[in-house]
């Protein structure tokens, strides 16, 4: 089996490409991060694991996909796990466009690209398909005003996967979709500085996520603290939920 990992240099991407390596797939990792690339390359056996520079805010993008799709083969998996989230009350413009390019653009880019190739490139037949899961976010379900532009950013990203696995079955595209929705999970994404209410670390995060994948899950929303969470969460009116100025991810969040 076969994955490519976009955003394996760090956090969750990183070990789901450990995860997924230590069981034996061949995969392709991507970043902007050469170093930690290689690192990961030199983990594994000579030719299991192949890298190639990506930045998904970059118009050359697909094309630095398409090298590294020449160097693993028709893939089973692909995995975005790029992302990029800061608390931004001040709302700083430039932080805010940067989540926009990179979550919204970025990860269009590459999950369009990544459609059009299963699409063409012939090698998905007999009932063969690719499964592209994208790393989103609880932080979608609601807008949080601490995040206005990450919260945002994923609830694009969960509507985007909606609309794609419609799309797949009007136009019979040999792809299936995963929308993976963590809660606070502890890496570099976080100022861990601050209190995260139930949070996780990133094994305990890449186990369940991985057990999801297996499953061939639509969402995978983990653990049972988190479904709650959004249960409630969905219960809550709109015009309530934005009275709610005690809702805040951190203790010290100015
Ligand atoms: N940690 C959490 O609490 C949490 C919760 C819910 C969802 N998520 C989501 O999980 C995903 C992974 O985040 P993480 O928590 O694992 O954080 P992380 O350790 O900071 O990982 C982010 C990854 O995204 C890559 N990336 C960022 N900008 C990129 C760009 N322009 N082009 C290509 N790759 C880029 C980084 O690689 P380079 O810097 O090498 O490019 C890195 O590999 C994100 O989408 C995040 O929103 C995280």
């Amino acid at each position: 089996m076969t994955a490519i990992i976009i955003g394996a240099t760090s956090g969750i991407g990183r070990g789901l490409a450990e995860s997924l390596a230590a069981e034996g797939w061949k995969i392709g990792v991507a970043g902007r991060r050469e170093e930690r690339l290689e690192e990961l390359r030199k983990a594994f056996p000579e030719g299991q694991v192949v890298t190639q520079v990506i930045d998904v805010t970059s118009e050359d993008a697909t094309a630095a996909l398409d090298e590294l799709l020449a160097k693993t083969g028709t893939p089973d998996l692909i995995i975005h796990a790029s992302g990029v989230g800061k608390q931004n009350p001040a709302l700083d413009e430039g932080i805010e466009m940067r989540t926009i390019e990179t979550n919204c653009m970025g990860m269009v880019r590459i999950v369009a690209h990544a459609v059009n190739y299963a699409k063409s490139c012939g090698e998905y037949t007999n009932g063969r398909k690719l499964r592209i899961a994208v790393i989103t976010s609880l932080a979608g379900v609601k807008g949080l005003g601490q995040s206005a532009s990450y919260s945002a950013s994923k609830r694009m990203q969960n509507t985007y996967l909606t609309a794609l696995s419609q799309l797949a079955r009007m136009e019979k595209i040999p792809v299936e979709f995963t929308d993976i929705m963590p809660g606070f999970v502890a890496t570099d994404l976080l100022d861990l500085s601050n209190n995260y209410p139930m949070l996780m670390t990133t094994d305990y995060a890449v186990k369940h996520i991985m057990k999801g994948l297996k499953k061939g899950r639509r969402i995978i929303l983990f653990d049972w603290r988190y479904k709650l969470l959004v249960f409630a969460w969905r219960l809550i009116p709109r015009a309530l939920w934005e009275r709610m100025t005690f809702v805040k991810t951190s203790k010290d969040a100015n």
